[in-house]
C-alpha cells in the first residue's frame, strides 16, 4: 500500500485539474492514492467541478475497504462543492479492460497508479488479454501502465509508482517504446534507498514515481530524488537519441562520474572480450555436484568463493558445493583453465556495491550461474588486463554508473556488453597500476 506521504506527494504532482475530471486507479487497494488525489483536487486553487473515480480491486476485501474510502472521498468533495462519483469495479482490471465494449475506448484524463508486482506467463489469459490489446509486456505494472495510457485520452495525466525495472533491459523495450511514442515525459523521481518507499515491506526493487501526459510534445524532464529537489534535465540525457534500445537512464548523481563512463572509448567487442553467464546450473547437476574437491572434480566457483576481489577456494565451511564431478557429462559446462575475471549477477543487499568483481586464476572450472565471467573466445586473459578489467568494474564510477543507468540491483551479461570501457592498454596499464581510475574517468 502507498504511505500517505508518498500518495499526497503522486497527488501533487498532476499539473493539470480538469474541470471534469475522469480518475482511473487500477489495483486501487484501500484507495490511498484516489484519497490523496482528492485531497489534493479540494486544496487546489483551480479546483474540478467534479470528480469521477473508476477504481478496480480485485481482492473482495480490499474492494469492501475501498468502498468506505470512496465514502470519505464523497464527504470530502461535498464540503469543497465538487461533485463526487466513483465506481468500484470489483475485477480483474486487465482482463475487463480487454473486454470488447472497454478497449480502446479512452475514458479518463487523470490516472493514479500503484499497480501490482508479478510476472505475465507466455500463456496466461493475461498475455491473451494483453495481446488483443496491442500490448506485449511481461510484468503486471507494466501491463497496468500500458493499459491505462491506452485508455487516456489526448493531454490525459497519469502518475505511477513502480519499480525501476522497466527503465532498461530488453524485455521491457516495448513497453518503453510504447510509453514514450505515445507521451511526454514530464516528472521522474527516484528513490536511492531501496526502502525509503515502503519501510514496511520487505521490497527488494528499487522505487520509482514517474509523471506522463498522453500525446503532447517532449520537452525537458523534472528528474528528482527523495534526497534532492527536482532539477530540469533535457530528455537526450534521460534517454539517448540514437539508443536503440530506448534504456531511460536516471542522471541523479552530482558529480557526473557515471556520464563519464557512459563517454569512455571502447566496448567489449572493441576490446576482444566477451562476457557469459556461468554454465552450471546447479539444481540441473546436482549428481554431480560434491562438497569438497576429490580426484575426478573440477572446482565450482559460486559468488560465496568471492574475497576481496580474489577467489578464496575451497570454502568448507559454505553451505554451496565446493567442486563439480569432471566427466563426459559435465564436460560442456567446463571452462579452460586460466585468468577469469568473474562478476556477480546478483548484490546481496549489505554489498556496498552494485558490480562486484573477482579474479579467477587456476586450471579446468566450472563457473556457476550466478555469475559472469570475461574471457577471450572461451579462454582466459592475460593477468594485467584481468587485473585492469577488475579494478575497473569494482570502481566507484562504474557502480555510479549502474546505479543510474540501471533500473534493478541485477547485473547481467547484457548491461555489462552495454556498459563502455577504457582502452585495452589503459586497462593493462591500470592493472600494472601504471594508472589509477581517476586518470581515466
Ligand atoms: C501494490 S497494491 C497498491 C494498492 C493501492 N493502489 C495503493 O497504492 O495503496 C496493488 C493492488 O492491486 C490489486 N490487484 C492485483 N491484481 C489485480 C488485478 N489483476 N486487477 C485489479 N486489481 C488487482 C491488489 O489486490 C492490490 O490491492
Amino acid at each position: 500500500m502507498t504511505p500517505g506521504r508518498i500518495a499526497a506527494f503522486m497527488a501533487g504532482m498532476f499539473e493539470n485539474m480538469p474541470t471534469d475530471v475522469r480518475l482511473l486507479d487500477a489495483g486501487a487497494g484501500m484507495g490511498a492514492l484516489t484519497a490523496a488525489f482528492v485531497t489534493e483536487a479540494c486544496r487546489r486553487a483551480d479546483r474540478p467541478a467534479s470528480i469521477t473515480v473508476t477504481a478496480y480491486e480485485v481482492d473482495p476485501q480490499m474492494a469492501d475497504i475501498l468502498d468506505g474510502t470512496m465514502q470519505a472521498c464523497e464527504d470530502r468533495c461535498a464540503e469543497s462543492g465538487i461533485t463526487f462519483s466513483c465506481q468500484v469495479i470489483r475485477d480483474d482490471y486487465i482482463l475487463r479492460s480487454a473486454e470488447p465494449l472497454l478497449a480502446h475506448s479512452p475514458a479518463f484524463n487523470c490516472a493514479i497508479l500503484n499497480p501490482p508486482y508479478g510476472k505475465i506467463n507466455v500463456s496466461s489469459e493475461w498475455r491473451h488479454a494483453l495481446r488483443s490489446l496491442g500490448i506485449e509486456t511481461v510484468n503486471l505494472y507494466t501491463a497496468f501502465v500500458a493499459v491505462a495510457l491506452n485508455q487516456l485520452e489526448h493531454g490525459g495525466e497519469l502518475v505511477a509508482i513502480t519499480p525501476r525495472s522497466f527503465c532498461n533491459g530488453s524485455y521491457y523495450e516495448s513497453f518503453r517504446r510504447q510509453m514514450l511514442d505515445t507521451s511526454a515525459l514530464l516528472a521522474l523521481h527516484v528513490f536511492e534507498s531501496r526502502k525509503t518507499a515502503f519501510k514496511d515491506d520487505d521490497v527488494l526493487q528499487e522505487n520509482m514515481i514517474f509523471h506522463v501526459r498522453k500525446g503532447t510534445p517532449q520537452a525537458e524532464v523534472a528528474l528528482s530524488t527523495d534526497a534532492a529537489p527536482a532539477r530540469a534535465v533535457p530528455f537526450a540525457e534521460i534517454v539517448r537519441p540514437n539508443d536503440r534500445h530506448a534504456f531511460i537512464r536516471l542522471p541523479v548523481d552530482g558529480d557526473g562520474l557515471a556520464a563519464r563512463v557512459q563517454a569512455l572509448p571502447c566496448t567489449l567487442v572493441d576490446l576482444g572480450i566477451k562476457v557469459s553467464t556461468g554454465r552450471v546450473v546447479d539444481f540441473r547437476a546436482t549428481e554431480h555436484l560434491r562438497k569438497m574437491p576429490g580426484d575426478d572434480t573440477v572446482p565450482l566457483i559460486y559468488p560465496t568463493h568471492f574475497d576481496n576481489g580474489a577467489i578464496r577456494w575451497p570454502v568448507p565451511e559454505s553451505k554451496k558445493h565446493n567442486a563439480i564431478a569432471d566427466n563426459p557429462e559435465t564436460a560442456s559446462l567446463m571452462v579452460p583453465g586460466g585468468v577469469y575475471v568473474l562478476t556477480k549477477r546478483f548484490s546481496a543487499k549489505e554489498e556496498k556495491r552494485r558490480l562486484v568483481a573477482a579474479i579467477y586464476d587456476g586450471g579446468r572450472v566450472g563457473f556457476e550461474n550466478h555469475l559472469n565471467y570475461f574471457h577471450e573466445n572461451g579462454k582466459g586473459l592475460p593477468m594485467d588486463l584481468a587485473r585492469g578489467l577488475s579494478a575497473f568494474l569494482n570502481s566507484e564510477a562504474v557502480d555510479q554508473y549502474f546505479r543510474i543507468f540501471s533500473g534493478h540491483t541485477q547485473v547481467n551479461a547484457t548491461d555489462l556488453r552495454s556498459l563502455h570501457f577504457p582502452t585495452r592498454a589503459q586497462l593493462i596499464a591500470l592493472g600494472t597500476g601504471e594508472t589509477t581510475m581517476a586518470d581515466l574517468v
